[in-house]
């Protein structure tokens, strides 16, 4: 069976890779250097990176970046999607490079996302050591958060990820966003991967231009977060939706646009599941209490 451990990294596509730096460093709280090609790397613990801003012709969601624990895993995986009928590309030395990993493969799923899988991480495990204080993020074990992605062929998309990549359900939530009784139900299925995070992806079954609805961060106080809106509204950074606590993965978060025009959810207090003890379910509201998304259309 494969086993994939975290969203190790999440990669963007700019036209202006100086906003990233500036969003990166004043808002977000990171930590950043210079990645080839003109990219950039954000820097969130002791790796290189956990976000990766490549210089491109549009500003958008470019990869979500799995990875596995050894080059038997990572053969295993591969094997697995090409079995499926995936085509899969083998990553150049250059691309591992780029991406600060021993070896590199990537793939799209049905609804034309595109995925990197990898194995060996390579840093000097430099502390992090944030620009404006943030005193660090939750990652290690459980990757650098979570990732929604569009998901149109909904039903391709998940069985890929369940049956090939051993993906599993955390919970369901049916989506509309007007009482309209014609409008289709949006289905978003919220799955794990092997480590403790609620979810690492979650499914939307809707188009979205900018290949990602939103990616989370996570931090270990709520003051962070508290401090993380105050630099949101300095920089005059765009509120996606307000303070609030999701139902199914209590993090407590607010949303703001990124400079790659997809939101991103900075949060604190996300649950850590032990699978063995998990029931999926389906929750019927978003929130306990805030996270008014309408903001974010305003
Ligand atoms: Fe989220």
């Amino acid at each position: 069976m494969v086993k994939i451990d975290a969203l190790a990294y999440v990669v963007a596509e700019s036209t202006d890779v100086a906003k990233w730096k500036q969003f990166g460093e004043e808002v977000l709280g990171v930590a950043t250097t210079e990645a080839p090609d003109g990219g950039l790397y954000l820097k969130m613990d002791e790796r290189k990176y956990r976000i990766a801003i490549v210089k491109g012709e549009q500003d958008r969601y470019f990869a979500s970046g799995w990875e596995v624990a050894s080059p038997v895993a990572f053969k295993a995986a591969i094997a697995a999607l090409e079995q499926a009928g995936v085509k899969v590309s083998p990553g150049t030395p250059q691309q591992s490079k780029a991406r600060c990993v021993q070896e590199l493969a990537s793939f799209t799923d049905p609804s034309g996302n595109l995925h990197e899988l990898s194995w060996g991480f390579t840093t000097d495990f430099a502390r992090f050591i944030s620009p404006v204080g943030v005193e660090g993020f939750v990652t290690g074990e459980h990757g650098v958060g979570h990732t929604v992605l569009p998901a149109v062929e909904f039903d391709a998309t998940w069985t890929l990820f369940r049956d090939v990549l051993g993906f599993n359900l955390s919970d369901i939530f049916r989506h509309k966003f007007t009482p309209d009784p014609n409008e289709p139900v949006k289905r978003i299925y919220f799955t794990h991967c092997a480590n403790p995070r609620h979810h690492s992806l979650a499914l939307f079954e809707m188009a979205m231009p900018s290949g990602c609805v939103h990616i989370m961060i996570e931090v270990p106080s709520m003051d962070e977060v508290g401090r993380a809106y105050d630099r949101m509204l300095k920089a005059g950074v765009k509120l996606m939706a307000t303070l609030g606590r999701h139902v199914n993965d209590r993090m407590t978060s607010f949303y703001m646009n990124t400079p790659s025009n997809f939101a991103l959810e900075y949060g604190y207090g996300g649950l850590m599941v032990d699978w063995e003890q998990h029931q999926a379910f389906e929750s019927t509201a978003v929130s306990l209490w805030g996270h008014d998304f309408t903001v974010g259309f305003k």
